[in-house]
């Protein structure tokens, strides 16, 4: 296992693999999610869709350096002075548990940090179990539970700190804020995004205020 992830490296796209390769990979690893019947965006996007979406976004690749063989990808976006975020990690999956997703993650927060972010946020559906697994062994926090109309799962979103805030680098600050967010999104939306009963009486309440 040492020797396969010493022979990875992580760089920046640049073009050196088409946007073609990289939609194949994001729908070969999130075959196992279709399998579960999870539906995420990226399984879907045309190559020409993906390059669409990731306008503002850098593009780190896992290769092998010897054989340049794509093994991995996660996207970084700068979504504010204090905030990068982290979407479509993914892992070819002969080749995953070997720590190449750890190893793309430390580039991606390295460059977070020399950008002057002071946290990262991440999402992945909740049924995900080897992915938010992977997201707390790597230092995110659940924070809130939210339900996207473009899914068909509650995702848990999470937050990697990396400078010190007084409320989100208390651990138990955080479970109390992801607690109240998963009752209220049950309460407002069901797990595709549709309002639940509940949820449709509020907004008529909302709009006729
Ligand atoms: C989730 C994913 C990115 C992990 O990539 P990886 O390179 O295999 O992960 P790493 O080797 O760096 O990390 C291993 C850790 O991740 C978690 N993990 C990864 N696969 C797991 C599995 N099948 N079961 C349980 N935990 C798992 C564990 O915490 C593991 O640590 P451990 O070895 O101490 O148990 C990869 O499995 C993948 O591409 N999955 C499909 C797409 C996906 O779900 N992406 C994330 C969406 S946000």
């Amino acid at each position: 296992m040492t020797d396969v992830i010493a022979e990875v490296e992580i760089i920046q796209n640049n073009d050196l693999f088409s946007w073609e390769e990289i939609a194949n990979l994001l729908h070969d690893a999130f075959q196992e999610r279709l399998k579960q019947g999870l539906q995420f965006t990226c399984s879907f996007l045309t190559a020409k869709e993906l390059e669409q979406k990731s306008n503002n976004c850098i593009v780190l690749i896992a290769k092998n350096k010897i054989s340049n063989q794509l093994l991995g990808t996660v996207f970084y976006e700068r979504k504010s002075s204090q905030r990068a975020y982290h979407s479509n990690l993914a892992v070819n999956p002969t080749s995953k548990h070997l720590g190449i997703a750890t190893k793309l993650f430390s580039a991606f927060k390295e460059l977070a940090s020399i950008n002057g972010c002071e946290h990262i946020i991440s999402d992945t559906a909740q049924q995900a179990t080897s992915s938010v697994l992977w997201h707390k062994k790597n230092g995110f926090i659940p924070i809130s539970l939210r339900s996207y109309g473009s899914t068909n799962y509650y995702s848990i979103v999470f937050r990697n700190q990396l400078k010190h805030h007084w409320f989100w680098s208390n651990k138990l600050f955080c479970k109390i804020h992801f607690t109240i967010s998963s009752i209220l999104c049950h309460m407002y939306r069901h797990k595709d995004g549709t309002l639940t009963t509940l949820g449709k009486l509020i907004e008529i309440f909302r709009i006729s205020e």
